[in-house]
């Protein structure tokens, strides 16, 4: 069967003070009443697909486990990093787990928090990503370009993949380029974002990584030998896993490799990363709001409000986020909203 991974590593810090790093925004209901991460496992398990394999670190354990029971997913495998080690090493763990037991099973990559709204287009997606992976290709989505952002991966389409209708060769891979270069490929045609889901065998998948990033399989490798196992959980070795590089699957492969391929899409896809971008992709009300929980506008416009608990009232102000949690407010312009990361880097600093 084929294998849905789902990596829950990232803090979300745009998305302070609702994402943090004891709870992440993929663990929140932002889009929906059920969590980014309930939504991501739900897309396998509506396919009818394998058990998934979550990828998270230690700490989040119990509130992944307790999430996957909510929604019913059973037998999952939960691998918890002792350190965080970035995407690399994360599949990596992931692959040689499936590999155990069937080296040739398909693995399906999701990051937990990106949003799909097309889910008919993403099944019959799904299917072409399989044959191709079966056939050895690492397989990517492609999601044409609005703009020239610098925080994705560019994926160049060649020739047509032969054997798999809708697929292409990729010509090159770009993990967040400059901004110019940025601009040069959404003019371009040719490239498009790179979704962050990827596609592939097991056995492919360690293969390249033995080429590309032979640092990681092998520190990877070792934590995985050593693993121990409670209840649902596996651990990875501590002191194996934190010498692997700190890469990513796009730097460490999807740049690098010769057995990509790249299937054209229009998923409704988007990154949740900020909260700009989630007023963007949710529901407004006639004035433009998006508005959760105990909220009231007066003469707002194009607002994000959201509140958590207290009564939150925003009046005579247009393109504003409030957010209120149990022990932080956020005020922000909307066209600021990139910039709460560096308030998250000036608490940490200051502690
Ligand atoms: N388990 C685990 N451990 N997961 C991790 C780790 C880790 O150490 N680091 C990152 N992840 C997970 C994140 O939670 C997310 O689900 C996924 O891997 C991608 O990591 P991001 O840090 O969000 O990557 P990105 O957004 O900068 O770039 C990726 O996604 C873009 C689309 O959103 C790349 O694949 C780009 O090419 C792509 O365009
Ligand atoms: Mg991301």
């Amino acid at each position: 069967g084929i294998v849905p991974v789902v990596l829950s590593g990232g803090t979300g810090s745009r998305l302070w003070p609702m994402s943090r790093a004891s709870f992440p925004k993929q663990l929140w209901a932002l889009l929906s009443e059920r969590s980014m991460l309930q939504e991501t496992v739900l897309r396998g398990s509506s396919a009818g697909f394998a058990p998934p394999v979550i990828v998270c670190n230690e700490e989040h354990r119990f509130l992944i486990a307790e999430q996957l029971r909510e929604v019913m997913v059973e037998k999952p495998s939960i691998l918890l990093e002792p350190v965080g080690r970035n995407s690399a090493p994360a599949i990596a763990a992931a692959a040689l787990l499936v590999a155990q037991t069937n080296p040739q099973a398909v693995l399906w990559m999701m990051p937990a928090d990106a949003e799909i709204k097309n889910h008919h287009a993403l099944q019959a997606v799904m299917e072409k990503a399989v044959d191709a992976a079966r056939i050895g290709r690492i397989v990517t989505f492609g999601m044409t370009p609005t703009r020239p952002e610098t925080g994705y991966g560019y994926i160049e389409k060649g020739e047509p993949l032969p054997g798999v209708d809708g697929a292409f060769v990729i010509r090159s891979f770009r993990e967040k380029p400059t901004a110019d270069v940025a601009r040069g490929f959404v003019e371009d045609g040719n490239y498009f974002w790179n979704s962050g889901m990827f596609v592939f065998r097991a056995d492919v998948l360690l293969e390249e990584m033995n080429k590309y990033a032979p640092k990681v399989l092998e520190h990877v490798k070792a934590a995985f030998e050593k693993r121990t196992t409670d209840l649902d959980f596996i651990r990875l070795d501590k002191e194996a896993f934190s010498q692997a590089p700190d890469i990513s699957l796009d730097y460490a492969i999807a740049e690098k490799t010769d057995v990509s391929a790249v299937i054209p899409a229009d998923l409704g896809w988007s990154d949740v990363g900020s909260w700009d971008a989630l007023w963007d992709i949710s529901n407004k009300d006639a004035d433009n709001n998006v508005l959760i929980g105990d909220v009231l506008t007066e003469g707002a416009h194009g607002c994000y409000v959201r509140s958590e608990g207290m009564l939150t009232a925003v009046s005579g102000l247009d393109d504003v986020v409030v957010v209120v949690t149990s022990d932080a407010v956020l005020v922000t312009h909307k066209n600021q909203a990139q910039d709460v990361k560096k308030l998250v880097e000036q608490l940490k600093r200051e502690g």
